[in-house]
């Protein structure tokens, strides 16, 4: 049986901190015994300083909700005397977020982190866990780089890619796809609004979200990469051009795919190879691991934000309206849930991966 690590939460007064918390709450690994955030939240209980911020579904859990919120940056010595590890999701500039995170890795702390701040940082690997796990590999030059024994960063991908990848990914070795366009339909949790807080979103469609259609493209890239010597270095194609548009649906990001292949796969072909598809978390049956991770529906009017964005708890990824298409070999709609497998959850699952691997021992 696995011994349970004690863990933190930086972050946790946010969207993707609250999301945690309910994760976490009655995971069979994870006990939660430290929420941190800003200097503003600092000494109140968790849920005072979250206040009428909560955006879940499901209350607070009351354990958590009483922890008192320590300071993310003043009081690390605090966090790192009380955790084994750290999920990281704040709201902070990227050369801030980079330096805290790296206080924490130096203090011996593991960060399994939701920023993009260490994405392209060569030694940090950026892994769907179901895609890309033997890239957890690279964490021993991190650590030499460091100067750790325990501490280090792993980093999740954003969550735009979240269903996309996970499509492609099947078919990357037997067919090779050499091009790819996405148009994504995103979600306003996303930006850690809810209709409350966007007004702006209701009855309408916002063609932009700043940073997000280069990491849509660019993030693929290093999840498709290979290690060599002490970095991870990105693969150079399939090339992905890709248009990202803020939608007004509460969760859950949607995309439009176009898809060519070197060698062109029948549609039979690539259902079977969804089918079919399983990863190291399977495998191993980490707790947050979907049983099917892609779910294919064959109604036309699938897969939609409202209906099948909990699938699996949120963690699967849903598919559907295959078809070919006349300026590329096919196309696709598919659909993640953005908070659960494109944010929290998908740390959780990495989280899980690290643990199993011994990571955090
Ligand atoms: N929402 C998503 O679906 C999603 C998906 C993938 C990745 N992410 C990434 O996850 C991170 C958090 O996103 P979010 O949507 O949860 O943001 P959010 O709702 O705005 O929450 C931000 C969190 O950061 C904390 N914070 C802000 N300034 C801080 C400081 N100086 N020191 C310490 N903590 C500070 C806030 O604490 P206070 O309450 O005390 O201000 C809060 O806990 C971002 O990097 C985002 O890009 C989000």
């Amino acid at each position: 049986m696995m011994k349970k690590f004690n863990v933190g939460i930086i972050g946790a007064t946010g969207m993707v901190g609250q999301r945690f918390t309910t994760l976490l709450a009655e995971h069979p690994w994870f006990n939660v015994v430290c929420v941190a955030a800003s200097a503003r939240s600092a000494g109140k209980t968790l849920k005072e300083a979250i206040g009428n911020k909560w955006a879940m579904k499901t209350p607070l859990p009351e354990k958590i909700g009483e922890l008192v919120v320590l300071d993310a940056e003043k009081d690390i010595d605090k966090v790192a005397e009380l955790v084994d590890f750290v999920f990281c999701a704040v709201n902070m500039k990227k050369d801030e977020i980079k330096a805290l995170e790296e206080k924490y890795a130096k203090h011996e702390v593991p960060v399994v982190s939701n920023n993009s701040a260490h994405r392209h940082t060569p030694d940090v690997p950026m892994v769907i866990p179901e895609i890309n796990p033997e890239h957890i590999e690279i964490i021993a030059a991190q650590r030499k780089r460091l100067g750790t024994k325990r501490g280090f960063i792993a980093v999740k991908s954003n969550c735009s890619l979240q269903s996309y990848v996970p499509a492609l990914a099947p078919l990357m070795d037997e067919f090779k796809v050499t091009k790819a366009l996405t148009c994504t339909y995103q979600a306003i949790s996303g930006a850690g609004k809810t209709f409350e807080t966007m007004p702006e979103i209701i009855d309408n469609v916002i063609p932009f979200i700043g940073g997000e259609e280069e990491k849509s493209e660019q993030e693929p890239l290093k999840i498709w990469g290979k290690i060599v010597g002490d970095e991870i270095v990105p693969a150079t194609s399939p090339s992905i051009t890709a248009q990202c548009f803020r939608v007004p649906v509460s969760d859950g990001h949607t995309a439009a795919v176009f898809a060519s292949f070197e060698k062109k796969p029948t549609k039979e072909q690539i259902l079977e190879a969804w089918k079919n598809f399983k990863g190291v978390p399977q495998e191993l049956g980490l707790p947050s691991a979907p049983k099917q991770f892609l779910n294919y529906f064959e109604e036309d009017n699938r897969p939609q934000a409202k209906l099948d964005r909990d699938l699996e708890g949120g963690m699967a990824v849903s598919i559907g309206r295959l078809r070919e298409d006349t300026q590329y070999d096919y196309k696709f709609a598919c659909l993640s849930h953005n908070t659960l497998r494109g944010a929290a959850g998908g740390a959780v699952l990495l989280a899980e991966l690290l643990a199993a691997k011994g990571y955090f021992d």
